[in-house]
């Protein structure tokens, strides 16, 4: 039987890419989505052709019963969970003084609450289940902040402060619980600045290039399948937080 990966957010971007290196690894996929319905079937089409029995799952990650229900799904359909990668997030940028509260709120929700959820429903399976791992997406805004992303930076630190405190409530059972934060990647998100800010931000970073989705996906799956590194956070940031 293979194992089972949770992908949430895992039909764009650096999910579809850390979906797709699962199933070139052997797992059985579950890609989550919120909206963009004709992204998560190109994306699951693509991972069907390499595991036939991933599948996905449409549901807001900040919504409790959506998340409950998702985690009821993948059990009915699979009876394990191997490895939840919280990556499902959003930015809502604005500068501080303008920043409505709803970016603040719709930010926190989705890129926060959103992690705390799915990692609550995680635990209590991996707990049962005796193994498991999960793997949170931060940023490097989290780590060293970001002007006009007072509100992601924000929720990303919250996610470091999340790992590390459930890595210590689930380290005596052997759960890992790590995070990586990226730096400047090529996905929607990052297209959807303008072009003088994009290049102003690969001027600072020492690789002189902006990442790609697969060089996350390969950390996030070296974190996944490691043992006795728990409580870390793995930069992927051609050098620019460090
Ligand atoms: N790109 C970067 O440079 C960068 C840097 C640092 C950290 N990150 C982090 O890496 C993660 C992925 O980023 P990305 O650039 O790949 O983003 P992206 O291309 O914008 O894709 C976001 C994904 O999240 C899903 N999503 C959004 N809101 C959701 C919700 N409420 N419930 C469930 N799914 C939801 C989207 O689904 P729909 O298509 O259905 O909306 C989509 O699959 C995020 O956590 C981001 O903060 C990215």
């Amino acid at each position: 039987m293979n194992k089972v990966v949770l992908v949430t957010g895992g039909s764009r971007g650096i999910g579809k890419a850390i979906g797709l290196y699962f199933a070139h690894h052997g797992y059985d996929v579950v890609i989550n989505y919120q909206g963009n319905e004709q992204a998560a079937q190109t994306a699951c089409q693509q991972i069907r052709s390499l595991q036939p029995n991933s599948m996905m799952i449409k549901g807001d990650v900040s919504n409790a019963q959506d998340v409950k229900e998702m985690f009821d799904t993948i059990m009915d359909r699979y009876g394990r969970l191997d490895v939840l990668v919280n990556n499902a997030g959003i930015t809502r940028d604005g500068l501080f003084l303008r920043m409505k509260e709803k970016d603040f709120t719709d930010v926190i929700d989705i890129n926060l609450k959103g992690t705390f959820l799915c990692c609550q429903q995680a635990s209590r399976i991996m707990l049962r289940q005796k193994s498991g791992s999960i793997v949170n997406l931060s940023s490097v805004a989290g780590i060293s902040g970001n002007a006009g992303q007072t509100n992601y930076a924000s929720s990303k630190a919250g996610v470091i402060g999340l790992t590390k405190s459930l890595a210590r409530e689930l380290a005596s059972r052997h759960i890992c619980v790590n995070a990586v934060a990226p730096g400047f990647i090529t996905t929607d998100m990052t297209l959807a600045l303008s072009d003088s800010v994009r290049n102003a931000m690969i001027a600072q970073i020492p690789w002189k290039q902006a990442g790609k989705p697969q060089d996350v996906a390969q950390a996030v799956y070296f974190l996944a399948n490691s043992q006795y590194i728990t409580g870390h956070v793995l930069h992927v940031d051609g050098g620019m937080c460090m």
